[in-house]
């Protein structure tokens, strides 16, 4: 018997794997379900967790890797629901129906698929748990991902809030998390795309850096601990500030006025005239 073990899907690359290696260094046992079998045993075989090929889209695959954690583990003590993938895209008048369920099934029914079946461990066994879901930025507006992948991350949103009310008697925590853009293959897929995308950044994101994998997984690791005990049905946003920036319209008012070196008072319409100083 192991201390804590959880279940990671999407393990095998990116924010998954990150939030493997974060876990393992704090000496959680580890499950990677990821569909990639080649960087899925790689990355289990580096990271020191096991490894199970899992399309998470499969009620059977999914049952199959919580039975295989519990079975391996003696305990499931969280569920990071995590693989994706950018899905259906192009103009809402040409998608084909299949594509668009298919993003759904890979998106949404995943998380459904690991809440059903890990709450189902964790409740059997007594002891709670914790469950993570990786929503998206893209939840929360129409700019930040394609309409399919966007309409799913906003389910995964609202299914966390749902859980969460449904699993707290069992002291089953449900939360999520909200990436920004995070620099792993699936926003960024390698050098020049990863330059195109710093620069578009670096105007929108206030935060110099670009997100890493890391990053994510850290905010992971805290809802998955013990100083998590009173969060549930709540979201992190891990965006170095996109989302909190908002629409960044400053622009079509002149500019930053900080950054005219420009501060006072604006009076509106009053009649009343502002006061300016030059700082
Ligand atoms: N990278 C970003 O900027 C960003 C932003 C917001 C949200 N996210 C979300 O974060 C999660 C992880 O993405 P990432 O950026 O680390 O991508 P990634 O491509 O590096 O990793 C995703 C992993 O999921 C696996 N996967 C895909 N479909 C699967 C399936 N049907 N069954 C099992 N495994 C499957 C892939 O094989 C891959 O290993 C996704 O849910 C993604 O939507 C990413």
């Amino acid at each position: 018997m192991t201390e804590r073990a959880a279940l990671v899907t999407g393990g095998a690359s990116g924010i998954g794997r990150a939030t493997v290696a974060l876990l393992r260094e704090r000496g959680w046992s580890v499950v990677v379900a990821d569909l990639n079998r080649a960087t899925g045993t790689a990355a289990a075989e580096e990271l020191g967790a096991s490894f199970s090929v899992v399309d998470v889209s499969s009620e059977d695959d999914v049952a199959g890797a919580v039975a295989r954690c519990v079975d391996e583990f003696g305990r499931i003590d969280a569920v990071v629901n995590n693989a994706g993938v950018g899905g259906a895209f192009g103009s809402l008048t040409e998608i084909d129906v299949d594509e668009w369920d298919w993003t759904f099934a890979v998106l949404v029914r995943s998380v459904f698929l690991g809440i059903k079946h890990g709450a189902r461990a964790m409740r059997a066994a007594g002891n709670g748990g914790a469950i993570v879901n990786t929503a998206s930025v893209a939840a929360k507006s129409g700019g930040a991902g394609p309409q399919a992948y966007s309409a799913a991350k906003a389910a995964v949103l609202n299914l966390t809030r749902s859980a969460a009310e449904e699993l707290a008697a069992d002291r089953i925590r449900v939360n999520a998390v909200c990436p920004g853009l995070i620099v792993t293959p699936l926003a960024v897929d390698g050098a020049a795309a990863q330059e195109k995308a710093a620069a578009v950044m670096a105007r929108r994101q206030p935060w110099p850096d670009m997100g890493r994998p890391e990053d994510v997984a850290e905010a992971i690791g805290f809802l998955v601990s013990d100083g998590a005990r009173f969060v549930t049905g709540e979201e992190i946003t891990v965006d170095g500030g996109l989302t909190a920036a908002g629409p960044r319209m400053h622009e079509a008012y002149g500019g930053r006025p900080g950054e005219r070196g420009l501060t006072g008072v604006n009076r509106g319409s009053t009649g009343v005239p502002p006061t300016i100083r030059r700082v």
